[in-house]
């Protein structure tokens, strides 16, 4: 993070709940921000998701009315399915102070304790990427959730000594795209935890809707389903893919989303009916074609795409998997009979060769 100032990038008080000062930690973040009211401000306006809603309601509710900081809050998702927006939710209808930061953000226990000095009672504090803290500044953050303290070291060698410093109640809230990744001491430190589902057809169209009112688009029920089936049950692709079909339909239409726009937009944009992009084919063509069908280690799989493995594991794989195209085995990744299907190859003769290829190898080395 060059050129990383966390005063810039933590809100000190954020009455607006404003984007501004918000880590971002990849670039479709940025996306988000152009079109920062379409994020939901409060519960009733979130989609989906029931299940964490309900808990949520009952959680925050029972905190304001015993005047106490709502539990640790630990959300575990695939990206752009809610969780910061979510997060900022939490504090909005908690009615108290926000401060959010990235764990790659935190690269110096002082810069942890920087933000944890800042804050009051009360306070949520969100800290995204988790699976991403390094050990001294998890070390601190242990004893700042569970003792509501600060370890601080004061002078240097011999002289050196520990002070600990009073810290008032807050609520961290944690975010992350791989739960494996986080360690155990960590998570048993979260009193609520809670996991985002893909969001369904329903939901998605809802939200498309939601945003395009939001934005004065007209669009089109069917053209708002259609979009819904292309989004990876995924908001911020749903939102994505709609500010793509306005700038078809404002160039090449007359500025309404209908399902004639829909349907050619997504094919200039390489969308097939399920959503998969250009990469997953890329993806589930490579397991295919340079693999046998798998398995395959995650990173000769992102070598062979030109992908970063995070990007393969963290966007990629989870819809892939969800679709049912991908299954992850403990010897790598394997393309099912279903991802073959999909693309049009035919499976039987494929196999039938592979194991042709196989027992002709096994051949010349007996
Ligand atoms: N439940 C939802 N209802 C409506 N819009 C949503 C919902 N969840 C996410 N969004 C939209 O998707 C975008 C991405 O959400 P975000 O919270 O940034 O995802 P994450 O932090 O999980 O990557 C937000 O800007 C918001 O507009
Ligand atoms: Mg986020």
């Amino acid at each position: 993070m060059a050129g990383f100032d966390m005063n810039k990038n933590i809100s000190t008080n954020t009455p607006s709940f404003g984007d501004d000062g918000i880590v971002r930690a990849n670039i479709s973040m940025s996306e988000d921000n152009i079109d920062g009211g379409l994020r939901p401000q409060l519960l009733n306006d979130f989609q989906g998701q029931q299940q964490i809603k309900e808990n949520l309601s009952v959680f925050i509710e029972a905190a304001r009315s015993r005047n106490e900081s709502l539990d640790h809050l630990f959300l575990i998702g695939p990206p752009g399915l809610g969780k910061t927006t979510l997060a900022q939710i939490t504090a909005r209808e908690l009615g108290v102070d926000f401060k959010v930061t990235s764990a790659p953000a935190l690269d110096k226990p002082k810069d942890l304790a920087g933000i944890l000095s800042t804050i009051t009672e009360r306070t949520v504090f969100f800290i995204d990427e988790i699976h991403r803290l390094k050990p001294a500044i998890e070390e601190m953050l242990y004893i700042a959730m569970e003792d509501y303290e600060l370890d601080w070291i004061i002078g240097q060698g011999a002289a050196a000594r520990t002070v600990r410093i009073p810290l008032p109640h807050f609520t961290l809230v944690g975010a992350t795209t791989k739960a494996g990744m986080v360690s155990s001491p960590l998570i048993s430190r979260f009193g609520i935890v809670q996991r985002f589902n893909f969001y369904n057809k329903k939901e998605l169209s809802d939200i498309i809707k939601r945003s395009a009112s939001i934005l004065d688009i007209s669009i089109d029920d069917d053209a708002a389903l259609l979009m819904a089936d292309c989004s990876r049950g995924t908001p911020r692709v749903a939102n994505r893919i709609l500010r793509r079909m306005r700038d078809f339909a404002q160039v090449l239409g007359d500025g309404n989303i209908t399902i004639k726009v829909v349907t050619a937009g997504l094919k200039k944009l390489e969308i097939d009916q399920l959503g998969l992009e250009h990469y997953d084919r890329e993806i589930l063509l490579s397991i295919i074609q340079n693999f046998s069908g798998g398995p395959v280690g995650a990173e000769t799989l992102a070598i062979s795409i030109g992908e970063s493995v995070d990007t393969l594991e963290d966007y990629y794989e989870p819809y892939l998997i969800q679709c049912g195209f991908i299954q992850r085995t403990s010897r790598g990744r394997i393309a099912t009979e279903k991802a073959y299907q999909h693309l049009g190859i035919n499976f039987q003769q494929t196999n039938t060769l592979k194991n042709g290829q196989t027992n002709e190898n096994q051949r010349l080395l007996f």
